[in-house]
Order: structure tokens, then sequence, then C-alpha cells
């Protein structure tokens, strides 16, 4: 909230104010020639030298073109014409210029010279260039040119020997040799001046002896108006666009400033910031966040920056979290960082799959190193933005091309396919689009843009995301209840599909969404398109985009869906694949551990096997972005580090990569895994205690995979291995590994084993030392899976049952819940002491109902926070699925003793939020909740298992002072459904 207040006062202000910022003296950037060439009828800045001068722009004569400039009127050497001149302080310029003398001149000397006045110096002339000149032909004259010192009236002109000659000029370029953009920027303010720094608002700036980090002086920053008033330094065109740089600054409290440990409380907190403005509309972003300056200290703030959109304005400032403190800044330093050159003896990824290999892009991303990674390693594009509505269509009829034509032409220079994403989607749509929109009129507005993107990219962008994310499957229809859906029906997807083939008859039209490689998505997704097709609408491909974590969903899930659609005959595409190393939308990393990197590269291999498997069904997959540092991931759904692709922050190949292009370059993989205390029967049938957590899966090879899990007992480890391998063979066996001690089992059976025949396999029982260090080896003649890893001991897994009855849902225990069986929570995850609940369930059609009975002789809901309030949570996984992270029917219920209900899921929990109801009543001594969930995605029958799990929340005034729960130790089942208990449905 402070942040955008301070944003808005600062863009009000800095409105008020633009003098203050712009008029500082840096530079822009000169990296353009400037060219003199007089065709343009104007003669372009350059003005008479001398009195009775005059210059003029003539066709009698002309180096190149039909004009150039005439001098005539001159009567002394220094007479000409002059330029007040674009030269920029510590830029080496080369100048040319081609002169001739004036029909009927005598031969002369004409000379270019630069005067200029440094500051608190004498006026210099500096000669650049001269020759012998004659009026028979045209002369070049050339020099380079460069001046170090601040210096004012910096004037280019020609001069001539002959005093009264006349002469014609043409063709002067002022190139710049140095890019300023790789020139460091340093402040010291050693010479007593405030060196190009000035306020934001108000403030006083003044370099001062009265502190100094380096030398004798710094600069001082007094009478601030604002926490964002102080010293900024315009930086604009110093900055290149794609580029890192290096920035640094010392700074250190005002005489007088106390660090505001005891006052406020940060009030000596001081950061390093940048504002940039893109047409006039400003952005704020934090170099260094402001940090502890302790009083009498001088603390460094240094960060890096990198520079992504074309700018207008651009200026680094100092400014503090709070107060108006006075404070000293010094020793700046702003300089380029040369990135890493990207990888040229590794194979590029396109030459090593059997498909198109694509990445998503954004204009930023065409630039130096980033552009070099694309081009060597991609043979596809997606712009990630520029083809969507608001950048094409940001008002209605008004189109704006600008950075899809130049990442179109990017993709045309490099051969690459191009997809264009997207023409019809919900988000990044502008508002003016729906406002007022009738069914007649967005359809109008939806053929106009299809039409006039599709035409204008005919035969150069192959395929396109014609709808995107159209399917909700928690809507009975499993259509997306959007603004296009909600006014047109299907009509939109229809009329999108028509005028697109419309204007590109060539062109594969796909329907692109998240989340296909779920089932019930899937299936919803599948009805659309069998739907569609059916009715003749042009739809060629099914894009899935894939966006993926490091634990969920397995690859053999892709693959279903893959073949799924083959079915369909429709052609498929991985749109946007990332693995994102976080399985929730909360947790952060300061560093991503390089366990999870390696893991993922196994991930991507295992997903690459999918993709060349189903390579016959699989035109393109692409990847969202190149690079990690330019994932969306990075902000979304939260802002923190994430690492969800190929190529790390610097460019260079991870794990990932060579999960790709070379699995046997992978580090080892190292899997986790839990065994539970619990008792089987080696019998080779799958008892209920294997139910209670899924196998782990170990991933196709061939024709065959297996799931693994792993019990703890006395007598040692019961292993499971379940296989899919349907062609029965002598050689069939599976090799458990304990701490270096091997077991196989063949086909046929083994030692303390069980082996028995599955539809698609055999499933092998056996009882194995205890051991952490496990492998499991599943043979088929030559072809091996495996899983190698820890195994820890671990709790049972808690199991109880719901009896199949439905109470009143009165907040009344009525006897139907006498039925069910009680449970008590007694894991405490905060305190160890507090209120707890008794706890039955029931389930009828496709509810289950809970009733908690809660011990908490004092209730609270002070906290603003529901999980901080007095209440009960009940975590339902119709599913069982016991998956780091929710999926999305997996729901957080939580019920306050007064009634009130919150939901938590997914990140939008979209799949659960209406699923709660529930009525409480206090009671002596604590209070009782009647909750009925509705699981509408499963169908419900006994025996089926779900997971599980009851928590106490005991608050306390406003603070939570003790939670228990029934199963769950971990504390983590708000973000977490794997240590969730069991629920049996009788
Ligand atoms: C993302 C872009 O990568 C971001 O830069 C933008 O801020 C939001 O959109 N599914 C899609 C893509 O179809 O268009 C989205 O791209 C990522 C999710």
């Amino acid at each position: 909230m402070r942040t955008l207040l301070r944003a808005l006062v600062a863009a009000a202000l800095s409105c008020l104010l633009p003098v203050l910022s712009l008029s500082t003296a840096l530079p822009a950037r000169a990296a353009a020639d400037h060219v003199y060439d007089f065709e343009d009828g104007t003669t372009q800045g350059w003005s008479p030298r001398g009195d009775g001068v005059s210059v003029a722009v003539t066709t009698e004569a002309a180096h190149g073109g039909a004009a150039s400039l005439l001098v005539t009127g001159r009567t002394a050497n220094w007479h000409g014409a002059s330029l007040a001149a674009p030269f920029v302080k510590g830029v080496t310029y080369r100048v040319s210029a081609h002169v001739r003398l004036a029909a009927g001149q005598p031969a002369a000397t004409i000379a270019l010279t630069v005067q200029r006045t440094p500051a608190g110096g004498e006026t210099t002339y500096e000669r650049v260039a001269a020759g012998t000149v004659t009026d028979g032909a045209w002369v070049r004259l050339a020099g380079t040119y460069l001046f170090t010192a601040d210096s004012t009236d910096v004037q280019l002109y020609a001069e001539s020997d002959d005093p009264t000659g006349r002469y014609h000029l043409d063709d002067v370029v002022l190139a710049p040799q140095g890019d300023p953009t790789r020139e460091p920027v340093a402040a010291d303010f050693e010479d007593g001046t405030t060196q190009d720094w000035s306020p934001r608002a108000s403030a006083t700036l003044a370099a001062t002896t009265e502190a100094a980090h380096g030398g004798a002086r710094s600069l001082a920053v007094t009478g601030r108006s604002a926490s964002w008033d102080g010293p900024a330094l315009n930086v604009l065109g110093r900055l290149g666009k794609g580029d890192q740089y290096q920035l640094s600054v010392w700074v250190r409290l005002g005489a007088g400033t106390d660090s505001g440990t005891d006052s406020g409380t940060d009030s000596g907190r001081l950061g390093l910031s940048i504002e940039r403005r893109t047409a006039g509309t400003p952005s704020y972003e934090q170099i260094v966040p402001p940090t502890d300056v302790p009083a009498g200290e001088w603390v460094r703030l240094a960060g890096t920056y990198t520079l992504s959109r074309d700018v207008d304005f651009l200026s680094v400032y100092v400014e503090s979290e709070a107060g108006t403190f006075p404070f000293h800044l010094d020793d700046f330093a702003l300089a380029y960082v040369a990135p890493k050159p990207i990888q040229t003896d590794i194979p590029a990824l396109k030459d090593r799959v059997p498909f198109t290999m694509g990445s998503a892009l954004t204009r930023p991303d065409t630039f130096g190193v980033h552009g070099e990674l694309l081009a060597r390693h991609f043979s596809g594009i997606t712009p990630g933005n520029e083809l969507k509505w608001d950048a094409t269509e940001p008002r209605e009829g008004e189109y704006a091309f600008g950075d899809a034509d130049d990442l179109v032409a990017f993709g045309e220079r490099h051969g690459m396919t191009i997809r264009g994403h997207t023409l019809a989607w919900h988000s990044q749509t502008p508002a003016w689009v729906f406002e007022g929109a009738d069914k007649r009129t967005l359809l109008t507005r939806l053929e106009n843009h299809v039409r006039t993107l599709v035409t204008r990219y005919k035969g150069r962008i192959a395929v396109w995301d014609v709808v995107n994310e159209v399917v909700d499957e928690n809507q009975p229809d499993g259509l997306r209840r959007s603004p296009w859906y909600e006014i047109t029906g299907l009509d939109f997807i229809r009329t999108a599909f028509r005028v697109a083939h419309e204007a590109d008859p060539a062109a594969k039209l796909f329907i692109n969404d998240y989340n296909t490689e779920f089932p019930r998505k899937r299936e919803a997704l599948y009805a659309l398109v069998k739907r569609l097709k059916a009715e003749g609408v042009p739809i060629h491909g099914v894009g899935h985009q894939l966006h993926l974590n490091i634990e969920q969903p397995p690859a053999s899930s892709v693959e279903d869906t893959i073949e799924r659609f083959a079915g369909l005959g429709v052609e498929q595409q991985v749109t946007e694949l990332d693995v994102s190393v976080y399985t929730d939308f909360v947790s952060s990393y300061p560093t991503v551990p390089d366990e999870l990197i390696a893991e993922q590269g196994h991930r991507y291999k295992e997903l690459f096997d999918v993709f060349r498997r189903q390579a016959a069904h699989l035109t393109s997959v692409t990847v969202w972005g190149e690079s990690d540092d330019v994932s969306w991931l990075n902000t979304w759904p939260i802002t923190r580090l994430d690492a969800p692709l190929l190529f790390d922050r610097e460019l260079q190949a991870k794990p990932a990569y060579w999960g790709v292009a070379d699995p046997s370059k992978l580090p080892p993989r190292v899997r986790r895994l839990e065994a539970p205390a619990g008792e089987v029967v080696l019998d080779g049938k799958r008892d209920q205690q294997w139910d209670l957590l899924p196998d782990a899966p170990i991933a196709r090879v061939g024709e065959v995979s297996a799931g693994f899990q792993a019990r703890t007992t006395a007598a040692g480890m019961y292993v499971l291995a379940e296989v899919a391998d349907r062609s029965v063979s002598a050689a069939d066996r599976v090799t458990f590994t304990v701490n270096g001690v091997a077991r196989t089992v063949t086909r046929l059976g083994g030692p303390k084993a069980a082996v028995r025949p599955t539809p698609t396999g055999y499933r092998v029982e056996a009882l194995v030392p205890k051991g952490t260090d496990v492998d499991v080896t599943v043979r088929d003649g030559g072809t091996a899976v495996s899983w190698t890893g820890k195994v820890t001991p671990a709790p049972a897994v808690k199991l109880t049952t719901a009896a199949h009855r439905a109470p009143v849902l009165d907040g009344v225990v009525d006897p139907a819940w006498r039925a069910a069986p009680e449970i008590r929570t007694g894991t405490w995850i905060q305190g160890t002491s507090g209120a707890t609940a008794t706890v039955r369930s029931l389930w009828s059609g496709s509810t289950l109902y809970v009733l908690a009975q809660v011990t908490d002789p004092t209730l609270s809901e002070e906290s603003p926070n529901a999980w901080e309030q007095d209440s009960v949570e009940i975590f339902v996984d119709p599913g069982n699925g016991k998956t780091k992270g929710y999926t999305d029917d997996d729901g957080q219920y939580r019920i306050s003793f007064s009634g009130r209900l919150t939901v938590g899921g997914t990140f939008d929990a979209a799949g659960v939020k209406d699923n709660l109801k529930a009525v409480t009543r206090t009671a002596p001594g604590g209070y009782v909740v009647e909750a009925a969930v509705a699981l509408p995605t499963a169908t419900l029958k006994p025996g089926a298992l779900l997971g599980f799990d009851v928590q106490v929340n005991d608050a306390t005034g406003a603070a939570r002072t003790a939670a228990v729960t029934w199963n769950d130790a971990t504390g983590r089942s708000y973000l977490d459904t794997s240590h969730w208990g069991v629920l049996r449905l009788a």
C-alpha cells in the first residue's frame, strides 16, 4: 500500500517538476549516427558563423542526392557554417564531411573545427579534419573527435584559409564510436560539484567535506520533502536494453539522525531505486531494498539491474523507507556487466528432437546473448505477450504491431516456425472489448481482430492459438465462464476459428489450454474438441501448455493425454512447457537447492522420453522462455526465485538441458520416499495398507514401467513393486537392493516374496532388511527401469472410516453420528496443549459430513487471519493423491466457532471454493462444528479412500497459541496433501 501511494505521489510530483530530472547533465544515448544531408530542404541545424555570413540549401551542387549547403558572405577565416554539435562527453566520434568550393573559387584549405567552453575554463578550438579543396570535385574530410571535460557551447564548424571563399558542405556524418551503454558512470563529488545529481523534488544537494567515504567530499542531502525525495541521477542512454549493470553507492546518515531503533522503526533505512518511464508512464523498481544504515557508518548499497523496456526517462535514486532525514551519498558507480558467453560446444537442442523445438520470447530476448541462445537452440518461437489483444489492439480499431513485427522478423531471420499466441483469451484483453457488448457487437469485434492479425501475418505465422484457456472442468458443461462465454456461448470459438481460417487457410489453428494432463480437464477439452470438429469448425490442433512442477503431474499422465487426443485425429503441440521448482504458491527459496535442479533434469528427461515416443502425434514442443532469468514464474503466482527452464540465469545449460539433449550427462538422481510403519500380508495381493499411499512412479522405458512403495515393520521392510509389462518372459525380474545387498524376485517368485499377475503385468511383495539406501530395478529382457534413493521410516498413516448415512445439518449431534467411529486430534503442530476435538464422519451421495466436537473454553475471533481464530479445518482429497501441493479438487475447509467459512485449495481454489456448508453451536466448554463437504469431482462409493485430516486452531486473543491435527505432523497441511491421513467410506 505504502509503495503504491509513494509511487503515485512521486509520479504526480515528478510531473510537476519535470525539469529537475530531465535537465540533468548525463547525455542521451548517442548510439545512432547523426547525418546532415540537407535533402529535406532545411539547413538541419547548421547556421552562419560570423557577421554577414549566410548558409542556404542549394541544388547547384550535391555530393549525394540533390542538395547541399552553400556558405557565402564570409569575410574572415573563422567564418563559415556552424552546428550546435550533439557530441557527448566521453564518447569518441568519427566525423566526416564532403566539401567542394563554389564554381570559380581558387583552391583553399577547409577545416572542420570544434569550439567549446570547458566548465570554468577558456574556450578551446580543436581541429578535427582539414584538406585542400577545389571547385572541381567533392573532397571528403574525416577525423575523430572526443572531449572528456564538462563543456558548454560545443560547436562544430567548417572554416577556410581563404577568408572570402564560398563553399558547399554535404553529407556530414557524426558517428559515435564508444557506446555510452558500455561506459562506466561514477561520482565522487571531489570537484566540489553535485556531479549531475539533482533532487527528485525539493531536497537540497551539495558537495560537502562534512563526511566522505573516499577522498575529502561527499554529497549532502538535506531538506527532503518525502521518503522518495532525494538525490537522483539521469542515466537515460547509459543503460542498454537487455544488458546487465552493477550499481553501487555508499550512504551514511546525516548529522543528528538516529538510526531509528527507538523512534520509528525504519527511519534509518535507505535503498537504491530506479524510475523508468515508457511513453510517459512511470514504473519504479528497487535495485537494493531499504537497508539498515546504522548511525555513523557508511553502508554500501549494491545490486544489479537489467533494463527491459524502451524508455524515455531513466533515473537512479536513493530513497528512505520512511521519513525525510538527511543523509550523505558518495562513490557512486554504474558499470556494464559483460554477460557470460553462451556455450557453443554443446549440441543445439533443435538437432536433438524429432519435432520443432520452440521457445517463447519477448522483445528484449532478441538482443545480445539471449538472442544468440534462441538462434542456436530453437527452431520455433512464440511471442510471449506481443500478439495478445492488449498489445495488438489496445483501443478499438487502433492496432499496434511494432513489437510483434520485430519478433516475427527475428523468427524469419533465423528460419524459425512462428506460433501466434493468442487470438481470443479472457486475460490480457482490454476492457473495451467487452464493454457494452451484446453478442453481435462482441463477435464483430472478434471477427475484426482475428481477421486483422491473421491477415497481417498470413504465410508467416504458421500456427495460431486461436482460443486460449476456454475449458473449466468444474463447470457442468466444461466451459470457462469468461465474458466471451457469458456473452456468446460457444460462438466466439466458432467465429474465431472460422475467421482465422478464412484469413489464412494454410495456417494451423489450435485450441490451447493448461492442466490438460489432469484427467478431468483432459476429458472436458476432449469433449469440446470432438464437438467442434463434428460441427465442422476448422480446428487443426490441440495445444497442451504443460506448466508443470517438480513433483506433479507424472510424465505418464502427459503421455495419457497425448494418447487420448491422438484418437481424435488432431495435431498436438506442447506450447508452454516449464517445470517450476515449487509445488505450492507461497514457498520461496533464497537459492534453489542443487538437488532440485538435478531432479528437474530427470523430470525433463522423462517428459522428453514421452514426447519422442509420441512424436507421431506431436509437431512441436515449446518451452515458455529460453532461460530461467526471463521466466514468467519469477513473478507468478508470486514474486520469487524460480528456475523452471533449460538454461540458467547466466544462459548456461542446466541438468534440464541435458535431460533433453543427452540424458547420459545427467547428475545422479536421488529420490526420497517415506516408509510408514505398517503390516502387510506377503501374498501378492494388494492389501489396503498399500492403498493408503500412491505408488512412487518409476517412469516408462520401452513398454515397461513400475510403481514402488515401502513399509517399516519390526522384522524389516516390506517393499512393493507394481510392474506394468504385458509380455511375459522368464527374464522379467525385480531386484531390490538395500544398503548394497540385492534381492532378486523373478516373475515366478523368490525367497520371502510373493508375486501375482495383474491385468497389465505383475505385482511383487517382499520382506527385505531395513535400510535407507534403496534401489529398485525392474528388468524386461534388455530394458531396465529403476528407482534409486533414500527411504526413511515414518509413523503409520492413520486410517478411519466414514459411515454411510446423512445427518441433519443443524449443529445438533443427532443419532446418525453414532454409526461413525470417533477419532481424536492429538498431533501437536503448535504448542503441546490447547483446544482439541473428537471427530466423526459420514457420507452420503457425493457429500462428506464431518462432526467436530471441540473442547475449548475461551473462544476468540479477534485476529483478522482466519487461521488464527478458534476454528476447525477439514482437509479432503477425493483422490487420495498424497501430492505435495494441492491439485485442483484438494480442499482445506475451515469453519470458525461462530460459523465463518474459509476455503483453501490451488492458487485460485476454483475447484473447491463452493464445496463447504457448515453449522456451528457453542457448547459447554467448547463448540460443535457440523460440516458438509460436497465432492462433485469424485464418485463416492463404499471402500473408496480419501485423503483426510482435521486440524483445530486454538486462539488466545488475536494470536493462535496452539494447533493440533489428527494425522499430519508437518504443520504444512495447508500447502501439502502428502501427510494427511486416510478416510475410508463404509
Ligand atoms: C504469460 C506471460 O509469459 C507473462 O509475461 C504475462 O505477464 C502473463 O502471461 N498461459 C498462457 C500465457 O497462455 O499467455 C501466459 O503468459 C502464461 C500462462
